[in-house]
């Protein structure tokens, strides 16, 4: 009998309000800074991992394309750390899908490496409590162990998992992802952090300033201070993007889209909203508000000239996992 069995699990995507951006100058993709985050409801990747009984590869689907190259051995890696720590040989299939708002522009990799890891994991039989979970995602993509829990997470500095802070009903928080484009990123998170660290005059700062921008966010999430949260993720939004403009070459994420709707939440702000704003890899904006408040500030946002599209996301949960065909999803 094949010892792989099949595994599923869903997870949900999640926006750093504190970044993530730099590795430890070590093996095992460690964060060089503590990053706060918030998961997201709605923005979700579905994955099943099954043994294979098409041939004697990995194979790898995702949203029904067959992946190859780095793509493929960045999954393949992860899939030969559990048949090492399993003791088994066998191949599997993935067959993974994004459940994203079409073309919303959101890093998948957090969900992605969070459902990927959970669904392999149980189909190896392997040890599929969080920490450990989490600390497998990480060792994928960093912001994938924040993915592993619901809310708000942190992912301290060179910490092996993520842990929870609170539960996303702990505050009804709105954040509206605001379009600017749809064309896809131009360059990768991780190559964009190894060349902000190895040429960036400002990254060291960064490095320095991160854990109290860290320690505000968290005191103001205890507080439910949206205003001091706002204030902390926007400098960490630009600080993070200030390494990058300064590095060799510089290289910015952001269009003048992007910082058209950063205008507008400013504006909005002078109007007495509590909207505040941050970037990630990409030209995209994410806008945290209160919970009221978020339809009305997503017609305003539709107003700012280049906006593709806005959509309203809320706290959502972390990994879930179903063995065989027994989940609802
Ligand atoms: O985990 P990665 O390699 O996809 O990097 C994520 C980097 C940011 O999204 C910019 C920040 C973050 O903390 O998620």
């Amino acid at each position: 009998m094949n010892p792989v069995r099949v595994g599923r699990a869903r997870a949900h995507a999640n926006i750093a309000l504190i970044k993530y951006w730099g590795k430890l100058p070590k093996e095992g993709n460690y964060p060089a800074v503590p990053s706060l985050s918030l998961t997201l409801d709605g923005l979700v990747t579905t994955t099943e991992v099954a043994p294979q009984t098409n041939g004697d590869q990995d194979q790898v689907l995702l949203d029904d394309q067959e992946l190859f190259g780095p793509k493929l051995a960045r999954v393949s890696a992860l899939l030969d750390r559990c048949r090492q720590e399993a003791g088994v040989t066998e191949r599997v299939r993935v067959v993974s899908h994004n459940h994203f708002p079409t073309n919303a522009g959101l890093a998948s990799s957090a969900s992605g490496f969070a459902a990927l890891v959970g669904a392999a994991r149980m189909a190896f039989g392997l040890d599929i409590t969080r920490p450990v979970l989490s600390a497998e995602a990480r060792r994928c993509s960093a912001s994938a162990a924040r993915s592993v829990y619901g809310g708000w997470v942190t992912l301290d500095v060179g910490a092996e998992a993520a842990k929870p802070l609170a539960d996303g009903d702990y505050w009804p928080l709105g954040l509206l992802v605001v379009q600017t484009t749809k064309s896809e990123k131009p360059l990768g998170s991780t190559e964009a952090m190894n060349h902000t660290r190895a040429t960036s005059p400002y990254y060291d700062s960064w490095v320095q300033t991160a854990p109290k921008l860290h320690a505000e966010a968290r005191a103001a999430l205890t507080a439910r201070n949206l205003t001091h949260l706002g204030t902390v993720m926007e400098q960490s939004t630009w600080m993070m993007h200030a390494c990058l403009l300064a590095a060799r070459p510089g290289f910015a994420y952001f269009t003048p889209t992007t910082l058209a709707v950063t205008e507008q939440v400013r504006a909005l702000r002078n109007q007495g909203e509590a909207a505040y704003f941050t970037m990630d890899a990409g030209p995209h904006v994410k806008v945290l508000c209160h919970a009221e408040r978020s339809l009305a500030l997503m017609a305003r946002l539709r107003e700012v000239p280049g906006v593709v599209e806005v959509t309203l996301c809320t706290p959502g949960p972390g990994l879930e996992l179903a063995e065989g065909g027994g989940a609802r999803w």
